[in-house]
């Protein structure tokens, strides 16, 4: 039997990270080879006539699970009765900046489609921000959307997750598929926390803990981290254009496992709103360590924090709220 079809809104579809991006959704990639979709690509006026080569090309690829494509500059086309939202449009850093230096020129992009999320679409859609400062933006469009349950947003730090694991494969020697349970706590920024103290690898058919396989404290407590931390970075001092191909990946991630599960005893890291859990106080969107299932994400419980990992959450936490403030200002 065919599956309802899912809209799904991109935003900022005819920037870089969205070339990489629509065709992995309308191929599938995203929440499921079986389900078909409805494309809403939201643009900027100036930009619509690159937007109308977007959707050339999507037409192009015959993409057979895409019923219809909705391209437009306006919100109430682009926001009505959506079940998926991915908020990309935004100004990328350049060379120098910090991620949140870019608060001021995108928050009012946040606020405006905050209360287009809140006046034209289901209540239950899923909302995904991924525009800098991410975690930020995400409280502010949450902000403006009160009546879309706080659970339905989230910020991307799949990227930053996906990151830590390569790293640790590349360290070992292993496929990233053999890394598992590794955390990013906290903001999208360089004070996140990539935390691998509870993560294991698999060699040769054993699981060991990482920190036993990679047998280095000072890598993993040091350059580890800060590479981690500070890759968005490197890429735009490469490219002189920030992460593209790396972040597309990472959404899809983000989004096919909150919608379709992730695997039996395997967590990722989500940045969504902070409901207490390990000493996090409610009011930042801060990324942790969870599990989905139908759709519901879960915080896991229980994990050992040492000092130093304390320490570290709560810097990136610290930051968090000055963020929030200066957005609220
Ligand atoms: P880009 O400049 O190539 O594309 C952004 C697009 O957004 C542009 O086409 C622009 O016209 C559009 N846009 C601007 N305002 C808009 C609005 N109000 N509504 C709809 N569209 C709008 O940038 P990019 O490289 O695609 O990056 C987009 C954002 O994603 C940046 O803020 C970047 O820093 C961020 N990013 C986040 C992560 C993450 O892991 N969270 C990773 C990579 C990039
Ligand atoms: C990234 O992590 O690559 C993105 O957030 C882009 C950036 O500004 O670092």
């Amino acid at each position: 039997m065919t599956k309802p079809t899912m809209k799904v809104l991109v935003t900022g579809a005819a920037g870089q990270i969205c070339y990489s991006l629509i065709g992995m959704i309308a191929s599938g990639q995203m929440l499921g080879f079986d389900q078909p979709i409805i494309l809403h690509l939201l643009e900027v006026p100036v930009a619509m006539d690159a937007l109308k080569g977007v959707c050339m090309e999507i037409t192009d690829s015959a993409y057979p699970l895409v019923k219809k494509v909705v391209a437009t500059s306006d919100y109430q086309e682009a926001f009505t009765d959506i079940d998926v939202c991915i908020m990309v449009g935004a100004m990328p850093r350049k060379d120098g900046m910090e991620r949140k230096d870019l608060l001021e020129k995108n928050a009012s992009i946040f606020k405006g489609q905050g209360e287009a999320l809140e006046k034209y679409s289901k209540k239950s859609v899923k909302v995904l921000v991924v525009g800098n400062p991410a975690n930020t933006n995400c409280l502010i469009a949450k902000t403006y959307a009160p009546s879309i349950p706080a659970e339905n947003f989230s910020a991307l730090t799949r990227l930053d997750h996906n990151r830590a694991k390569a790293q640790v494969a590349d360290r070992l020697g292993v496929n990233v598929s053999d890394v598992h349970n590794v955390t990013i706590w906290g903001n999208h920024s360089s004070t996140q926390y990539p935390d691998v103290s509870h993560g294991y690898v698999t060699i040769n058919g054993e699981k060991k803990s990482i920190t036993e396989a990679v047998n280095d404290d000072a890598w993993l407590k040091g350059d580890f981290i800060s590479t981690v931390q500070k890759r968005g970075a490197a890429v735009i001092a490469a490219r002189k254009l920030s992460s593209a191909t790396s972040a597309a990946k990472a959404i899809v991630d983000h989004v096919h496992d909150w919608v379709l599960g992730t695997p039996e005893g395997e967590w990722v890291s989500m940045a969504i709103p902070s409901d207490g859990s390990y000493g996090i106080p409610e009011g930042v969107i801060y990324s942790f360590p969870v599990t989905c299932k139908d759709g519901v994400v879960t915080i896991v419980q229980g994990l050992k924090i040492d000092d130093f990992s304390r320490n570290k959450m709560e810097v990136t936490d610290k930051e968090l709220r000055e963020e929030k403030q200066l957005a609220l200002n």
